[in-house]
């Protein structure tokens, strides 16, 4: 099948990549002129395991292109996706800006029957005004307005993991129109992710409203029990529980499940934080307060202030003169997007205190760089304090603590004699609750868990 795909970011490439190594022929828009001269260099934007492999394969055997040429990408698919970013307005609602431009754009230069399939994740009634916009450029050009259906299909894919949740969904969410267009429009879902479906049926077939309201359910949904469970942590700090048996002990209640419930000092990431929001707003919209929702924010918000707070605790407000050493940079592992990154709350909060910080993470130094410049662009000396090393022993040395952001593999297992040779004192704030607390007590180093204080 001949796929375009407009938007080639995270969600885009890995769509745009794993639909060409099923035999199907893409051609991947992006506007970001240095974002595709790199795809056709041979290089990749981001860091996502197993990504690489596939892209150059499918560009080494034809079928699959990228291009900053709308014309011709519109030209190219039958099927257009769009998979364009929606960031967060300044009022919290998702923008559609990028959504709309790319619709106006296939009505601009469309000819013949399009399926045009929401890919980004948008609120409740977005791929009604997708259709609008192409119709009424299609009106402009004396064309049928009835040559197009648009199709929800939200992402449901998780970053450093993405090639693999996307070839193997667990769901395929499916909203389209009942009318004569939207049943053509569905015939060519079936095709395309028939694939898919050999083993076992996966694809959910509902309306447009409720498959664009089902993307953000699951993201609230897996946000809520992960805000429950740092509220819960906190809690059990205080009255001296250890989080990680009761996440055992409520995780094997099938009802409950083992995913979603490690606390921990927060969630990040471009999605949970705006959808969180951008369902709220929704809410709003309908004169509805969505207040489970709002506590999940708030609590999030304070969970990424929870490792300052404890830093502050131990060794008090000023911390001028004080040098920790920081793992872990990311949002989570197997990433280098920094996206609403509980590090980046972190380090505003020690360097502002006069810390300096030496910080390590496996991939995400060079968007930690870029991130930080502009966090940091009023206060250049605040980021002068913070330093990056190679090897994550490296950040020990001399450091009054160690603190720890992302579970990387590389973090899980130091060896323990080393790391408290290299430490000033041997102290570990833990944001990700990585080792435990009896092991840490024999090993005579002071640590400082979520939800851990048994
Ligand atoms: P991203 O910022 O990585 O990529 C978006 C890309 O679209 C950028 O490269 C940008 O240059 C390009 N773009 C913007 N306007 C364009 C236009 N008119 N024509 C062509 N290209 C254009 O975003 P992302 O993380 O891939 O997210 C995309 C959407 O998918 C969002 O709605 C997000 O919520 C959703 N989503 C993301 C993930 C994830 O893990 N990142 C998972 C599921 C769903
Ligand atoms: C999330 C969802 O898991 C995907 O299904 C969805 O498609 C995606 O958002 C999206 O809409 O973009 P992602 O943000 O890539 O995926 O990563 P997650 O693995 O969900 O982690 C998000 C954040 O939650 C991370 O900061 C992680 O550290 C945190 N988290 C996760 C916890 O604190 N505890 C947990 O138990 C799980």
């Amino acid at each position: 099948m001949k796929i375009t795909i407009i938007g080639t970011g995270y969600v885009g490439l890995v769509t745009g990549a794993c639909l060409a190594e099923l035999g199907n022929d893409v051609l991947c828009l992006d506007l970001d002129a240095n974002k595709v001269a790199i795809l056709n260099n041979g290089g990749i934007p981001i860091h996502e395991p197993g990504l690489d492999v596939i892209v150059a394969s499918n560009r080494a055997n034809g079928r699959l292109k990228f291009t900053t040429d709308i014309e011709q990408s519109v030209a190219h698919g039958d099927i257009q996706f769009i998979a364009v970013g929606t960031p967060p307005d300044e009022d919290g609602s998702a923008d559609l800006q990028y959504v709309l431009a790319a619709a106006k754009n296939i009505g601009k230069y469309m000819h013949g029957f399009k399926v045009v399939i929401d890919k980004s994740t948008v609120p409740v009634g977005t791929a009604e005004k997708v259709s609008k916009t192409i119709a009424s450029e299609l009106q402009q050009r004396k064309l049928d307005t009835a040559s197009f259906s648009v199709i929800s299909n939200p992402e449901f894919l998780k970053e450093g993991a993405a090639v693999e949740d996307f070839m193997r969904p667990d769901r395929i969410v499916i909203g389209s129109d009942n009318d004569a267009l939207g049943l053509k429009a569905k015939a060519v879902m079936k095709q395309l992710y028939a694939p898919f479906n050999r083993n076992r049926e996966r694809t959910y077939w509902m309306d447009v409203r409720s498959a664009e309201f089902t993307k953000y359910a699951a993201n609230a949904m897996l946000a809520t029990r992960i805000s429950f469970m740092n509220e819960l942590a906190n809690l059990a700090d205080r009255v001296g529980v250890d989080i990680e048996a009761v996440r055992h002990g409520i995780g094997s209640d099938p009802r409950i499940g083992h995913s979603f419930l490690y606390a921990g000092c927060g969630y990040g990431g471009s999605c949970f934080p705006k959808d969180v929001q951008a369902l709220e707003r929704t809410a709003r919209e309908y004169d509805q307060d969505l207040l489970i929702l709002r506590a999940v924010e708030s609590v999030n918000d304070h969970q990424k202030q929870v490792l300052g707070k404890k830093v502050v605790a131990r060794f008090g407000a000023d911390l001028t003169g004080l040098h920790f050493a920081l793992w872990g940079l990311a949002f989570k592992p197997n990433t280098d997007d920094m996206r609403a990154a509980s590090s980046r709350v972190l380090l505003q909060e020690l360097v502002s205190r006069g810390a300096t910080i030496a910080v390590h993470d496996p991939v995400a130094m060079d968007e930690a760089r870029r991130v930080l410049a502009l966090d940091f662009a009023a206060t250049p000396d605040q980021l002068a304090q913070i330093h990056y090393v190679k090897h994550p022993m490296d950040a020990l040395d001399n450091a009054d603590a160690l603190l720890i952001v992302t579970e990387w593999k590389a973090y899980r297992s130091p060896e323990f004699s080393q790391l408290k040779a290299k430490l000033k004192n041997p102290i570990i704030f833990d944001g990700r609750n990585l080792f435990d607390p009896i092991d840490m007590a024999d090993a005579g180093i002071e640590y400082h868990g979520i939800g851990r204080s048994v």
